[in-house]
């Protein structure tokens, strides 16, 4: 009774928010890009033995040239047009004397730090690579607050809250939240915001776009503190979530992070469960090879298959583990376990064992994993089945809920209450926007309202994207999974 007070409440705040802010104009969107799961990525693979290494070189014949024994120009023995990041890939394949696993490949082309996909720019948007639901709609954000509001009123209101998000991007979503929550002064007074965040130049963005301020004093513990104006809130940059202080009630939001995080790819072969590996070809260019023994990710492909009934197994030739996700997982589902509270994770995904979904994606098409690696977004499926598993062996504390689709999730808080009540102070402009972003975040395949280009007719996201739970069990169930 009290959770659907808050509820009505919250959306209350919604539609008073109406009168006091336009809607964001349209943008492209990402899920259009999503067509189907597997892409073909026109992959060879090759068996990788380790004696490919050790084989003596063939001879070569060399002529010399002597006439610039006196002022040798400058040279490399790498191809010039090989990029920072490419150089770098292909060091490691050589000094580690043999091929890397997709998932090392993965975490260096997303977030290595001088030269990773997300270090050095805004990926997001019609001039980015994609676009994500946040960017989509500012209904997005407003309903992550109306759960998190019901949230906090479950836990029995804390007057100190960590509300944590795990890869920010742009700080959208966190301050499509805050406005949408600013009239509820006592919960934007307990909040304490946390933004975990790999990327120098979007933790920028993030400060900006969240109408951030450094203090001009020293609070009583030394430390100087930032304050996002949207809410008056204290805010705070992470690394990681194991950098953010606990002994403090809660929330965590996941909002496309888990599909960023590092994969193993193995390929049933004769004689077993093989990883794929990348590997350099002698004319330098990238390669997918198989491990010819067991890697160490074996132990977490034998885990994950221990969750699944044998015939789901059976029926795959490629299988995709995220340790990365499990042990992520497991310090949430810790976390929350001590400190209370609870976490929401959406993304695209399947409730059960991923085979073959990563994904490269430039200027909002599918490429090559394999090419040009930096200057794509590399994603995978995320495998909500493993996240349940992860949490529920890390914690007896907590329970977990769903997955739910996103339209179901965002349906249950309400957003058709709050569309209506923002079309009805709106020009035609921004009424077309809103009815494009609704239908993208809560539709299914083409929109049938679209007069516009065949090209941009806007794709639904609303079953592709899943929304999953985990909380502290004090808290009961949270909306709207009961
Ligand atoms: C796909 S984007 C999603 C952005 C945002 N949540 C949204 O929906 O618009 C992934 C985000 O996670 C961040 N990220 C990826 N890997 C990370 C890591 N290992 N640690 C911290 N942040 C990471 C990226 O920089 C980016 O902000």
């Amino acid at each position: 009774m009290l959770r659907r007070l808050v509820l009505r409440q919250a959306l209350s705040t919604s539609r008073r928010y109406l009168s006091e802010r336009s809607s964001r104009p349209p943008l492209l969107s990402k899920c259009a890009s999503f067509t189907s799961q597997s892409q073909d990525q026109s992959t060879t693979f090759i068996e990788h033995s380790e004696n490919d290494r050790d084989s003596p070189p063939a001879p070569v014949n060399m002529s010399i040239d002597r006439s610039g024994l006196y002022n040798p120009t400058e040279h490399s023995h790498e191809p010039t047009s090989d990029s920072e990041l490419i150089k770098h890939l292909k060091s490691i394949i050589k000094f580690r004397g043999g091929p890397i696993s997709v998932a090392e490949y993965m975490e260096e082309v997303l977030t290595n730090p001088k030269a990773g996909f997300y270090i050095n720019r805004d990926v997001f948007g019609a001039e980015g690579d994609f676009i994500t639901s946040p960017e989509v709609s500012q209904m997005f954000g407003e309903m992550i607050g109306v759960w998190t509001m019901c949230l906090w009123e479950q836990m029995g209101q804390p007057n100190k809250v960590n509300l944590v998000e795990l890869g920010p991007g742009r700080g959208t979503l966190m301050a499509d939240l805050l406005r949408g929550a600013s009239k509820f002064k006592n919960f934007t007074d307990a909040l304490n915001i946390r933004m975990v965040e790999c990327s120098p130049t979007l933790q920028k963005l993030q400060y900006s776009n969240l109408k951030c301020m450094d203090e001009d004093s020293t609070s009583e513990n030394g430390i100087k503190r930032t304050i996002s104006m949207l809410a008056g809130a204290p805010i705070s940059w992470h690394a990681s979530l194991d950098q953010v202080p606990s002994g403090c009630p809660t929330i965590i939001l996941a909002h496309e992070f888990y599909d960023a995080l590092p994969v193993h790819q193995f390929q049933r072969a004769s004689h077993g469960w093989c990883e794929k590996m990348i590997d350099v070809t002698d004319d330098s260019s990238f390669r997918f090879v198989l491990s010819p023994r067991p890697t160490p990710a074996s132990l977490y492909l034998m885990k994950r298959c221990k969750w699944a009934s044998s015939e789901e197994i059976e029926k795959l030739n490629h299988i995709e583990v995220c340790p990365t996700a499990m042990d992520l997982t497991h310090a949430i589902a810790k976390r929350i376990s001590s400190d209370g509270g609870g976490a929401l994770i959406i993304d695209y995904g399947l409730n059960g064992v991923v085979s073959d979904s990563l994904q490269a994606i430039r200027k909002h098409k599918f490429v090559d994993i394999l090419d040009d690696p930096g200057t794509a977004d590399l994603s995978a499926y995320v495998d909500f089945a493993s996240i349940r598993q992860s949490a529920e062996e890390a914690s007896e504390n907590v329970s977990v809920h769903g997955p739910i689709t996103q339209s179901q999730f965002l349906g249950s808080l309400g957003i058709n209450f709050r569309v209506e009540a923002l079309l009805q102070n709106c020009t035609e402009e921004q009424a077309d926007s809103l009815r494009t972003g609704y239908w993208r975040l809560v539709g299914e395949g083409e929109a049938p309202f679209w007069e516009g280009p065949d090209e941009q007719v806007p794709i639904g996201m609303g079953t592709r994207y899943l929304a999953m739970s985990i909380v502290n069990k004090r808290q009961g169930v949270p909306a709207p999974f009961e």
